[in-house]
């Protein structure tokens, strides 16, 4: 079955945040689980740069879609699968913005210097414990809400691949149809 595909730049911009949004919550959750030291501090400062990556990347993603229309949803598709696809997408691209901002604005609230791989970033505002911890908890909240819907997404997307109903394809450059 042949269906309207994703362009090469919409593929490009999700498989490049894929690989950062499974990275930052591999490194986000595997640094929790650190005693604080040298490589609590290198996780965090990896996690951080990494993080403001993302929010550039997002930033571009929704810029270029917002001149580019994604292809049809194929009519072969249940009406339920149509409607679901859009709504997770929506969420996802909502959590995709919240997730490193949250981040960025908790971290800018502490006494510790921003930093881009090494570069110190000029903060915007002076520390403050109670807004720091306001947005810890809406960072940490916030990406538990998206590991569900990456979840959700990657067994979708394998439910598709094993019906080979041609929706995965729709994202994967070349011929192939699954
Ligand atoms: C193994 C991992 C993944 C696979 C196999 C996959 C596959 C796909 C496929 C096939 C589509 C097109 C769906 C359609 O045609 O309706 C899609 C769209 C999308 N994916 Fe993924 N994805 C993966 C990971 C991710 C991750 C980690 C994110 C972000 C956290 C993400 C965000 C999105 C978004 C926002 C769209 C909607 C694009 C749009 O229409 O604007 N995906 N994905
Ligand atoms: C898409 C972007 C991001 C994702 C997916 C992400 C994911 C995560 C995850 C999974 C955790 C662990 C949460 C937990 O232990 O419950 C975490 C913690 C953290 N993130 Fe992010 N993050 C992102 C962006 C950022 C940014 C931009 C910054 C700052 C510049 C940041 C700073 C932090 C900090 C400081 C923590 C540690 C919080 C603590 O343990 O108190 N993150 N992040």
């Amino acid at each position: 079955m042949s269906v309207p595909r994703y362009t090469r730049p919409a593929m490009a911009l999700h498989w490049l945040q894929a690989a950062l949004v499974l990275a930052l919550l591999g490194i986000g959750y595997w640094m929790g689980t650190l005693p604080k030291g040298p490589d609590f501090s290198t996780a965090v400062a990896l996690h951080k740069s990494l993080g403001l990556c993302g929010l550039v990347l997002i930033a571009l993603r929704l810029a270029w879609r917002a001149g580019h229309r994604p292809p049809a949803t194929p009519d072969s598709l249940p009406r339920w699968q149509q409607i679901a696809a859009e709504h997770t997408h929506r969420l996802l691209y909502a959590l995709l913005v919240l997730a490193p901002v949250c981040g960025y604005l908790s971290a800018s609230f502490t006494k510790y210097p921003m930093k881009f791989f090494g570069v110190v970033l000029p903060k915007p505002w002076e520390p403050d414990d109670s807004l720091n911890a306001v947005f810890n908890l809406a960072h940490k909240s916030v990406v538990i809400l998206l590991t569900a819907m990456v979840a959700l997404h990657i067994g979708a997307a394998l439910f598709h691949a094993l019906r080979r109903d041609g929706i995965l394809s729709r994202m994967l450059p070349g011929k192939r149809q699954s």
